[in-house]
């Protein structure tokens, strides 16, 4: 009995490698990006394409073990709701009061440390943001006449 319940696991396990959702990955940068609509500090597109974009942009850099079900599935649902919440590729499409109330957002999860999420700094531990780092974007934040409240 347990033989044939370990044998069926390992069946589905060998099943689901075949089954992936779609990348996450536009072509180019789009023409609604942060980085094109508007004037950022020095150093902070790179913040965020290193910290922020593979779950909050319409390009996600995939890691090797993307290839190992269930790993991609559970990564495409971490960015679907991230997206939903934030996609700094098209923030250009977003109406002023949904921008002014995500820069908000920012200026909260820069604070209390919650971004990025914590089972995606087991495996990227660069992607920490430093206190420099949160203090370049909350100088922009503020400088687009968004304080913390
Ligand atoms: C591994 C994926 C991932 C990365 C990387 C990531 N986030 Fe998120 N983020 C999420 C998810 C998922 C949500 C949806 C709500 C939740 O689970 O907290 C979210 C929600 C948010 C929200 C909405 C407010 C909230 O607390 O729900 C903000 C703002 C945010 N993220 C900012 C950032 C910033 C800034 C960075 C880069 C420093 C970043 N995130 C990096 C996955 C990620």
């Amino acid at each position: 009995m347990k033989r044939k319940i370990v044998l069926a696991l390992l069946a589905v396990l060998v099943i689901i490698q075949f089954i992936r959702p779609a990348k996450n990955q536009a072509e180019g940068i789009s023409e609604t990006d942060v980085s094109k609509v508007y004037a950022l500090p020095p150093g902070m597109q790179d913040i965020l394409k290193t910290k922020c974009y593979d779950c909050h942009s319409n390009n996600t850099v995939y890691p090797w073990y993307y290839n190992i079900q269930p790993v991609a599935w559970w990564m495409a649902y971490h960015v679907k709701n991230a997206k939903k919440e934030l996609n700094f590729s098209v923030i250009g499409e977003y109406p002023k009061k949904r921008v002014d109330h995500k820069l908000e957002e920012i200026l909260e999860v820069l604070d209390d440390g919650s971004m990025p999420i914590k089972s995606y700094l087991w495996m990227h531990q660069y992607a920490k943001v430093t206190p420099e780092e949160a203090a370049i974007i909350t100088r922009w934040i503020n400088s687009m006449g968004i304080h913390k409240k």
